[in-house]
C-alpha cells in the first residue's frame, strides 16, 4: 500500500482512493479495447458512451432538470470568468451584469467581466476582508441585468452562501467550484452553474457547466468557438479533442458518489466533518476561526493561531503527522483545511486530535 497522507489541499484536492485504484487498474486496457482511455479517439463509440454515462450520472446526482444542458468546457473554472460574459452579457442592450464580490475568485471573475460590459457590484464583503457573505444592495437589482454572478463557496476565505438571492427574472450564475456535489443545490434556481473539476468532480483542466437551454443562444459574435456554450451543446462537448482523461475521471468520481448514497448522503458527512472541526476551533481561545459563524463553509475551514511562529510550528508538526497542505492561502495566511467529499471523517478526527495535542503542548 502506497504511503498516503490526509490531504487538506484546496485543489487539486484529495480524490477517493477507490477512484484512483480503478483508474490505475484499467489504465492500460479500457473496456477490453487493449488501449488506454487516453489513447482512444474522442469520437470512438466507447468515448461517446462515456460522455453519455457521465451526463446521466451527473443529472441523477444533482437532479438536473431536463431543460438544462451539461457541457464540459476547456480551461477550468477561470476560463468561465470570460465565457459567462461572452455568452450572456449581450442578452441586454445595456450589457449590464451584477456581481457579488466575496473575494479572490469572485474578484477575478469581476475583473474579467469588466472587459465585456458594465459590471455592477451588487454586494461586497471587501470592507470586512471577506469574512462573511454580504447583504445585497436592493438598488442594484433595479433595472435590467443580463445575469447575477456569485461564488457559492469561497475557497480562500472559507465562507459560503446558505441562501441564494431571489433575482427575479435575472438569471443567477454560480461559480460552484468548491462546493459542487458537496451539498444539495437546487439547479433550477440557477441559469448557469459551473465548476472546475479539481475538487469534488475529478482532475483539473475542465469545467462542468450546467446551463438552462433558453440561455444558450446569446453569445457575442466575437466569442471564440471553443468558449461558445452553443457550440459545446451542439457538439456534446466534442467539438475538438477534449480533456478525455478528466472527463473519464469525472465519470469514476460520479460512480463512487452514487455508491456513497449520492449528494444528500455526502452532505450529511460533510456537515458532520465541518461541525466537529468548527466545534474544536471554538472550544478555547487558542485557535481563532476566520469566517463569521453564520457564513462558515463546510468545504474550506479557515482559522489562525496567535503568532506567526506558532502557526509555522503548527504546520510543520502537522505535516510530520501526515496532515498535509494545511497552509492558508497567501492572501489570508493562517490555516485552511479543505474537507471535500473524498476527505474521510477519520482525516478530520486526526486533525482534531493533533489540534488538541498541539494546544496542550503550547497553550
Ligand atoms: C471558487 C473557485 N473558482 C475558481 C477557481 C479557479 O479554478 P481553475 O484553476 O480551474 O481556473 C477556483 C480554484 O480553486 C475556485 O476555488
Amino acid at each position: 500500500m502506497a504511503h498516503r497522507v490526509y490531504n487538506f489541499a484546496p485543489g487539486p484536492a484529495m480524490l477517493p482512493i477507490a477512484v484512483m485504484e480503478r483508474a490505475q487498474a484499467e489504465f492500460l486496457d479500457f473496456q477490453g479495447l487493449g488501449a488506454s482511455v487516453v489513447e482512444i479517439s474522442h469520437r470512438s463509440k466507447e468515448f461517446e458512451a462515456l460522455v453519455d454515462e457521465t451526463d446521466a450520472l451527473l443529472r441523477e446526482a444533482m437532479t438536473i432538470p431536463a431543460n438544462y444542458r451539461i457541457l464540459y468546457v476547456h480551461g477550468g473554472a477561470s476560463m468561465q470568468f470570460a465565457a459567462v460574459p461572452l455568452n450572456l452579457i449581450g442578452r441586454v442592450p445595456s450589457r449590464r451584469a451584477l456581481y457579488a464580490d466575496t473575494g479572490n475568485f469572485a474578484g477575478r471573475a469581476i475583473a474579467e467581466a469588466r472587459r465585456y460590459g458594465e459590471i455592477c457590484i451588487a454586494a461586497s464583503s471587501a470592507a470586512t476582508n471577506h469574512d462573511r457573505i454580504p447583504e445585497i444592495d436592493p438598488a442594484a437589482l433595479e433595472g435590467e441585468a443580463a445575469y447575477f454572478h456569485l461564488t457559492s463557496n469561497n475557497t480562500l476565505y472559507g465562507t459560503r452562501w446558505n441562501d441564494f438571492p431571489d433575482t427575479g427574472e435575472v438569471p443567477l450564475v454560480a461559480d460552484a467550484t468548491s462546493d459542487i456535489l458537496s451539498r444539495t443545490l437546487d439547479v433550477s434556481r440557477f441559469g448557469v452553474l459551473y465548476a472546475g473539476a479539481q475538487k469534488n468532480l475529478g482532475t483539473s483542466g475542465v469545467a462542468v457547466v450546467l446551463i438552462r437551454e433558453d440561455l444558450l443562444d446569446h453569445a457575442d459574435p466575437q466569442t471564440p468557438n471553443l468558449l461558445n456554450y452553443e457550440t459545446y451543446a451542439r457538439d456534446h462537448s466534442l467539438t475538438n479533442t477534449p480533456n478525455t482523461f478528466s472527463i473519464y475521471m469525472i465519470r469514476l468520481v460520479l460512480e463512487w458518489l452514487a455508491a456513497q448514497g449520492g449528494v444528500a448522503a455526502m452532505q450529511c458527512v460533510n456537515e458532520e466533518k465541518a461541525r466537529l472541526l468548527y466545534e474544536r476551533i471554538d472550544r478555547s481561545g487558542f485557535y481563532a476561526g476566520y469566517a463569521q459563524p453564520a457564513h462558515r463553509s463546510a468545504s474550506n475551514v479557515t482559522f489562525n493561531l496567535t503568532t506567526p511562529e506558532l502557526l509555522q510550528r503548527f504546520l510543520d508538526e502537522a505535516l510530520r503527522e501526515d496532515l498535509y497542505a494545511l497552509k492558508g492561502h497567501r492572501a489570508l495566511g493562517g490555516v485552511r483545511a479543505s474537507l471535500y467529499n473524498a476527505m474521510p471523517l477519520e482525516g478530520v478526527r486526526a486533525l482534531i486530535d493533533f489540534m488538541d495535542a498541539f494546544e496542550q503542548r503550547n497553550g
